[in-house]
């Protein structure tokens, strides 16, 4: 979890002090500070990239953000796409298409022509996929998913590597599927596996490092095929409790580089952080917009909630609170902290130890950067709100808050109804 500047009992964000930016730019917001984004990247790339030529895919799922593209693009990275959707954001954010992997899961061949005309590498997922694909285009480059029986994360919903989930080509047919790409016409360079996210330990990384080490080691000797890279994919977890600790990163990449050195000739590794990238340089800043308190509960009641951001809902996951404008203040209540969405399983978090509250007070959601505003919603007809860049000392808007005209935009009523 990132520490925060504390000035005048205020917590301060990229040298500005959070209730100034939630006073300009209104609540809720997603403030996102720049230096911690470049300094995630430039972690993960140097831990790596000392071992062996190495390719960071930032999974852009965790937050396609134009801005934030933008400066990762400066940094050099590389991109993991999973639509086509993801592929045109990227381009327009200045990525070459050779910068770009598109994994797709349940892939259209209408979405497949769209991506194939953009020019970036597929990895195919499918035996199906990679027929149709042929179909389309042959003489082309492509990456292979492979299920790699090796499945971990921080839910069950976000376990992908396991046997019983519906991604990537079954490790008993991996050989098979390389063999059928080249009578399909197609040039296979890469070899990927994603095991889940949100994953803490180091040990299932190198357990899918070296699955795809025997696979790549398989197919030079059977098959003649020397691939470019190896993708372990994303899924690095990151420290959401105060007592939690980050992985060492470093320690992986000696972990997986070595594999990878050692078992095959494969000369470059590829990864797909998101969370690992984003997830820390963000808070969500929301306002306390009511104080309830009933004989059960206290509820501090936001105007953030989980059409702004569903991870504590849906995953039951756990955000850090703070209160930004009390600080330095020692918890003295216990809050629910709830949304305005009219269920009751929408809450930020629950049973938690904060300053007494009033209304007014400013709170500082943490780790808000992956998953939080690219999962946003307009669900009850809430349009989606504003997001804020803060470098030293300097605040701009990389998202305008959405309007109602904006929710209705694509509606229409047929003239029938009309009379
Ligand atoms: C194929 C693939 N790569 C990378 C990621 C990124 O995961 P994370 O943000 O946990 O690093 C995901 C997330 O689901 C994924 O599906």
């Amino acid at each position: 979890m990132r520490q925060f500047e504390c000035i005048n009992g205020e917590m301060v964000i990229g040298g500005i002090p959070a209730t100034k930016i939630a006073d300009k730019f209104g609540t809720p917001v997603y403030v996102t500070d720049e230096s911690a984004l470049r300094e995630n990247f430039r972690r993960i790339n140097k831990a790596f990239s000392r071992h062996m030529p190495t390719h960071i895919h930032y999974a852009c799922k965790a937050n396609t953000n134009l801005a934030i593209l933008r400066i990762l693009k400066q940094e050099g990275s590389y991109i993991d796409a999973v639509s086509i959707g993801e592929v045109e954001t990227c381009l327009r954010a200045g990525f070459s298409p050779d910068r770009i992997m598109f994994t797709g899961v349940c892939v259209s061949t209408k979405e497949l022509e769209a991506v194939v005309s953009k020019g970036v590498l597929i990895n195919i997922d499918s035996f199906s996929e990679m027929k149709r694909l042929a179909g389309i285009k042959s003489r082309i480059p492509i990456s292979i998913r492979v299920n790699p029986d090796v499945g971990a994360g921080h839910h069950d919903h976000v376990v992908t590597g396991s046997r019983k989930s519906k991604f990537g080509i079954p490790l008993a047919d991996i050989l098979k599927a390389y063999s059928e790409s080249l009578d399909l016409g197609l040039i296979p360079v890469g070899l990927h596996a994603h095991i889940g996210a949100g994953v803490q330990e180091i040990d299932p990384f190198v357990k899918v490092t070296d699955v795809l080490v025997s696979i790549a080691k398989e197919i030079e000797e059977k098959l003649r095929i020397e691939l470019e890279f190896i993708d372990i994919g994303g899924g690095i977890g990151i420290p959401y409790k105060p007592d939690e600790k980050p992985m060492d990163v470093d320690l992986l990449a000696q972990e997986v580089t070595a594999r990878i050195k050692a078992g095959c000739s494969v000369e470059t590794v590829a990864i797909e952080p998101g969370r690992y990238i984003v997830a820390d340089t963000t808070v969500l800043l929301t306002k306390v917009v009511d104080i309830k308190e009933t004989p059960e509960k206290n509820f501090a009641c936001i105007d953030a909630g989980f059409n702004t951001l569903i991870r504590p809902s849906f995953y039951g996951s756990y955000h850090h609170i703070a209160v930004a404008n009390k600080f330095d203040a020692s918890g003295e209540v216990i809050y629910d902290v709830v949304g305005p969405i009219c269920e009751s399983g929408d809450f930020l978090a629950r049973d938690r130890l904060l300053p007494k509250l009033n209304e007014g007070d400013v709170i500082a959601v943490y780790d808000a950067g992956a998953y939080g505003f690219s999962m946003s919603s307009q669900y009850n007809s809430r349009p989606r709100c504003r997001e804020v860049l803060v470098y030293n000392g300097t605040a701009n808007i990389i998202r305008e808050m959405e309007t109602i005209d904006d929710i209705l935009r694509h509606q229409r009523i047929p003239s029938r109804l009309m009379v």
